[in-house]
């Protein structure tokens, strides 16, 4: 079975397509067509419904918007799930929808369900205490998951800012206690037929030796477009979001240790206080919708050669925990990624976390991720650079690099030239010279390989630049020399 609250509506699911998502069974078996389809592809907005969560530091609520159509039902049990029919209170709107309708938010008004409910999720996490001044970057952020092809952006951010700068106790408010309440009454559910929720290592391992064409699914940010995209039939679908140790959170004094299920919503705070270097990346990673259902496993073991996170990985020269129930074994990250959209994962086997070591002092990182769109899009290319210098000269180089070559990659010719020199413009030019033949990027939709391989050499002319200007003391005696 698989339970939920549809608004306040309990809902047990005991029977039903595995591949059916979010979005199709609110509109096509529960009649609720204001959540729309756009591109099927977590691209648009338009199907944007919201998920509310007990959180447990506080036995309230956390309110976090999702695509609906790329979400499988899996994700729903044991959350209270909200469209944009459930915002009106006795026939009168919702501040974040009256909002829209004063600023003139909406023209053909396909986008707007799905942007009211961007709206409505940055409501509830701004009633939960947020006392920051609400500007642009903020709202830009909340709808970065959500396109508009006719009203224009202005009044939509106006609307924005007129709802959620102050935001008043809603009907949600007041009922926030009775719905934990509800939520803490669903039943412990083991899933469907086809669909899947282990709670344990053990009920894992059992589930996969027993499907062993079992597809895992954590956000689905990747898997359910093999679905709404390439139209396959996944047979059966695993999900790891509900196994303790794929969950947790970690710091000891020298790793950040990320269960493979953590969102990157959830890892966000964590991440960025150890390396507030990765902000931009991060924050460009997809949109908040795809941060809020996507996870840095999901990231990792679908082994993109583009995805942002691995080049990331391979710089800091993190370390995965494979297990398969039985066993674990620990892996550096480098030695995952075998071929294209091949891993070292052996049958049986998961990730369980990944291990980010604590920050070297004096260690300067940049991560740059070069695409069409600012947000919501894919890197052309992605380059890592982790670099330690000590008394001027470069004590160790890590590299990270996506959308060069057939998996993230390293390039150890340039770590090897630049380690041990002066850290200073020869030095520059001679990685330069060695990123310009390092790869043999292909020419694609995004970029072509000339492209990409005149990427490579600028950012790391880049790099060196910022470098000179980092506040590091041994940087700093490098540039007045
Ligand atoms: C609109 C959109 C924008 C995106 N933008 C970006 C972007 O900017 N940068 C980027 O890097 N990616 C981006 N992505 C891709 C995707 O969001 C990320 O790769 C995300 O991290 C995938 O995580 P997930 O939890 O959703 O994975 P899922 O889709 O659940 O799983 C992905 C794959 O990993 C497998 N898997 C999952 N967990 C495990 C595990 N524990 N052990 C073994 N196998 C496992 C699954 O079986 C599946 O094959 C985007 C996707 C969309 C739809
Ligand atoms: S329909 Fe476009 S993001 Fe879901
Ligand atoms: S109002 Fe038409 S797409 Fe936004």
């Amino acid at each position: 079975m698989i339970s939920f609250l549809l608004n306040n509506e309990p809902i047990h699911i005991s029977n039903i397509d595995n591949n059916c998502t979010v979005l199709e069974w609110l509109r096509e078996d529960k009649k609720l067509s204001g959540s729309k389809e756009g591109c099927g592809s977590g691209d648009c907005g338009a199907c944007t419904v919201v998920l509310a969560e007990i959180n447990k530091s506080d036995d309230g609520l956390n309110y976090k918007a999702i695509n609906s159509c790329i979400t499988f039902m899996s994700a729903l049990d044991g959350k209270q799930l909200l469209t944009v029919e459930h915002l009106e209170e006795q026939s009168q709107l919702h501040p974040v929808q009256q909002a829209m309708v004063d600023k003139h938010g909406s023209q053909c008004g396909f986008c707007t369900p799905g942007f009211v409910m961007s709206m409505f999720a940055l409501y509830k996490d701004r009633s939960k205490g947020s006392n920051d001044d609400l500007n642009r970057d903020n709202i830009e952020h909340a709808l970065s998951g959500n396109l508009c092809r006719c009203t224009g952006y202005r009044p939509i951010i106006d609307a924005t800012l007129q709802a959620c700068d102050q935001p008043a106790p809603d009907k949600f408010s007041k009922t926030e206690s009775d719905v934990v309440q509800s939520l803490k009454a669903l039943p412990d559910n083991q899933g469907v037929d086809g669909l899947h929720l282990p709670k344990s290592r053990t009920e894992l391992a059992a589930l996969i030796n027993k499907y062993p064409d079992a597809r895992l699914v954590a956000g689905s940010t990747d898997l359910a477009l093999e679905v709404t995209q390439m139209y396959k039939i996944l047979p059966q679908l695993i999900s790891t979001r509900y196994v303790p140790e794929l969950n947790s959170l970690t710091i000891d004094n020298k790793h950040l240790v990320i269960g493979a299920a953590v969102t990157y919503s959830q890892l966000q705070d964590t991440l960025l206080n150890e390396y507030p270097e990765l902000n931009e990346l991060l924050t460009r990673l997809g949109s908040l919708p795809i941060r809020n259902q996507g996870t840095l496993g999901g990231n990792v073991a679908n082994a993109s050669p583009i995805g942002d996170m691995p080049p990331v990985l391979l710089a800091l020269d993190a370390t995965l925990t494979l297990d398969d129930g039985e066993q674990s074994r620990s892996l550096p990250v480098q030695d995952f990624f075998l071929d294209y959209k091949k891993t070292a994962l052996r049958s049986g086997e998961w990730l369980r976390d990944i291990r980010i070591p604590a920050k070297v002092n004096a260690s300067f990182l940049s991560a740059y991720k070069i695409s069409k769109r600012i947000e919501d899009d894919i890197s052309a290319v992605c380059a890592v650079f982790n670099l330690q210098v000590e008394n001027g000269v470069v004590s160790n180089l890590r590299t990270g690099f996506g959308g060069v070559a057939a998996i993230p990659s390293r390039c150890a010719a340039l770590e090897t030239a630049i380690t041990g020199e002066t850290w200073n413009r020869e030095t520059m030019l001679k990685g330069k010279a060695i990123l310009a033949n390092a790869f043999n990027p292909i020419d694609d939709v995004r970029a072509t390989a000339q492209y990409r391989k005149d990427m490579l050499v600028n950012l790391w002319q880049r790099f060196w630049l910022e470098s000179q200007n980092h506040n590091h003391t041994e940087l700093r005696v490098l540039q007045h020399a």
